[in-house]
């Protein structure tokens, strides 16, 4: 399915089944409509007849323009497990690495084991603080007093031309 950029447009379609989208969890307030009139160049959708079936927010970071940042993904529960994640991902990689950026970063929750799968998947090493949650690695009140968080790193791979 194609990847295209994200329009402001698709705010009305994705922040009212985000919640749903992360099992029951309010996440609603973490996707404001900013990301959709302020990030399209780097943020994703993959969309089809009947509607956004996925979604990836992320930038360029502005105090370290080397870094790249993904902030949301998400995918529709009927069309998980489908290389969905892994198409947007993509594209974000392609798009970063085109700007000149060389390592991507990103953040979860350390209870979302499926999105922790995920990331390795997509080639991300979880970042050692010192820190352990259930034998996880986090950083200890990253989003506030008991917000655990686990970070990802990966670099980007540049093909060098002899
Ligand atoms: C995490 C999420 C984005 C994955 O999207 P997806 O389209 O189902 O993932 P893909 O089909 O592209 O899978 C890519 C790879 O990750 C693996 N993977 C994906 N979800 C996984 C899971 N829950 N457990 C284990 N592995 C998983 C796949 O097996 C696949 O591996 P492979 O390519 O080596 O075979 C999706 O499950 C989702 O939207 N979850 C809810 C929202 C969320 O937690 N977002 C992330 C935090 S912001």
């Amino acid at each position: 399915m194609p990847v295209r950029p994200l329009e402001s447009a698709d705010y009305d379609l994705i922040a009212p089944v985000v919640d749903d989208w992360w099992g029951g969890r309010p996440v609603r307030a973490l996707v404001p409509r900013l990301f959709f009139e302020h990030f399209s160049s780097t943020s994703f959708v993959i969309a089809d007849d009947t509607g956004v079936c996925a979604f990836l927010i992320g930038f360029r970071s502005q105090s370290q323009p080397h870094v790249a940042y993904i902030h949301f993904v998400g995918v529709a529960p009927s069309s998980r497990g489908m290389g969905l994640g892994r198409s947007l991902y993509q594209a974000f990689f392609d798009r970063v690495l085109a700007l000149g950026c060389t390592e991507v970063a990103c953040i979860t929750s350390p209870v979302n084991t499926g999105s922790i799968a995920f990331h390795q998947r997509m080639g991300f090493s979880l970042v050692r603080t010192g820190a352990e949650q259930d034998g996880i690695p986090v950083c200890l009140n990253h989003a506030g007093e008991g917000q655990h968080r686990v970070l990802f790193h990966k670099a980007l791979e540049t093909t060098v031309v002899a």
